[in-house]
């Protein structure tokens, strides 16, 4: 299995350390910056014999080197500073992405391709476009990281282990983004039975705007421990073909009544890619919101294309 990593910013060399450290397969770090890739997997390589471990990790600036890759990861873009929301990334990082699909396009034409690069929704769709790529085999990271936040939050506040807590989220990673409270479970009981409204609403808001409480934090750059495991664990899905239920920026057609864009879902992923977009039984409100937040997509990824 040969990973190809787009963008060697923290996201990137994050993932390509997490990839390559789990060994699921080659990883190939690319970034423009002259020397950086390359600078960052000799220093990854180093660590081989502490770790005691073989992985075998290239670091380039020549996007030439992507060819044959069997998933390719696209984090290359610029991160939002303090204040920023995602969506003002737009213009720039199109750019990049464009110049950077259609090399893969051309080079790894069979590869399973995940979009990072933020704004995350109206990227995968522009991706989508530009290239042609089926869309079972080409969908955004997106809302696996809002689930991760989202449980996390749950998590702290009722001081309980991770892994006692199913929650989920929708939507863009965004602005649109919907936590679902009334699908969120404590070991199978329904959230509401451990908090009141006003404490829900409250992690509810907490998940939206964890990127952004980040950003303000780090002052410069946006998170990338969260997102590299995010990361890391579709990659695993797909390397070891694990048919797990991640929620990712898919595109729809037809599901949830939506149509020609793509939005945050839970999805099965194996080693074709999206195997089943999963449609749950969304109440009339959550249904109205992620149509509108996915038909902004649709109008910023056809302006760009136009
Ligand atoms: C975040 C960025 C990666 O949510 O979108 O932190």
């Amino acid at each position: 299995m040969k990973v190809s990593i787009i963008g060697a910013g923290n996201v990137g060399s994050l993932t390509a350390m997490r990839i390559a450290g789990e060994g699921l397969g080659d990883v190939l770090l690319i970034d423009v910056v002259k020397g950086l890739a390359c600078g960052k997997a000799m220093d990854l390589d180093d660590a081989r014999p502490i770790l005691r471990h073989n992985y075998n990790i290239k670091g380039s600036d020549d996007i030439r080197l992507v060819k044959g890759s069997d998933i390719v990861v696209v984090t290359a873009g610029l991160a939002r500073k303090p204040g920023m929301t995602r969506e003002e990334l737009l213009a720039k990082n199109a750019q990049i992405l464009k110049d950077v699909c259609l090399n893969v396009k051309e080079l790894a034409k069979d590869a399973i391709v995940v979009i990072v690069t933020n704004p995350l929704d109206i990227m995968t769709l522009y991706a989508l476009k530009i290239t042609g790529f089926k869309p079972q085999k080409l969908f955004g990271m997106g809302i696996s990281l809002d689930v991760a936040r989202f449980t996390n939050l749950v998590a702290q506040e009722l001081g309980l282990l991770c892994t006692d807590i199913e929650a989920l989220v929708i939507g863009g990673h965004g602005e649109g983004m919907m936590p679902l409270p009334g699908f969120t479970k404590v070991k199978g009981v329904a959230l509401d039975e451990f908090m009141d409204e006003d404490k829900v609403s409250s992690l509810v808001s907490r998940t939206i705007g964890r990127g952004a409480e980040i950003v303000a934090n780090l002052g410069t750059g946006s998170a990338f421990f969260a997102p590299s495991a995010a990361i890391a664990e579709i990659v695993r899905t797909i390397a070891k073909d694990e048919k797990r239920i991640i929620g990712l920026c898919s595109y729809l057609n037809g599901e949830y009544g939506i149509n020609d864009t793509c939005t945050g879902v839970p999805c099965r992923l194996g080693k074709k890619g999206i195997e089943k977009v999963i449609e749950l039984e969304l109440s009339q409100d959550e249904k109205t919101k992620l149509h509108k937040s996915a038909t902004l997509v649709a109008q910023a990824a056809a302006q760009l294309l136009t």
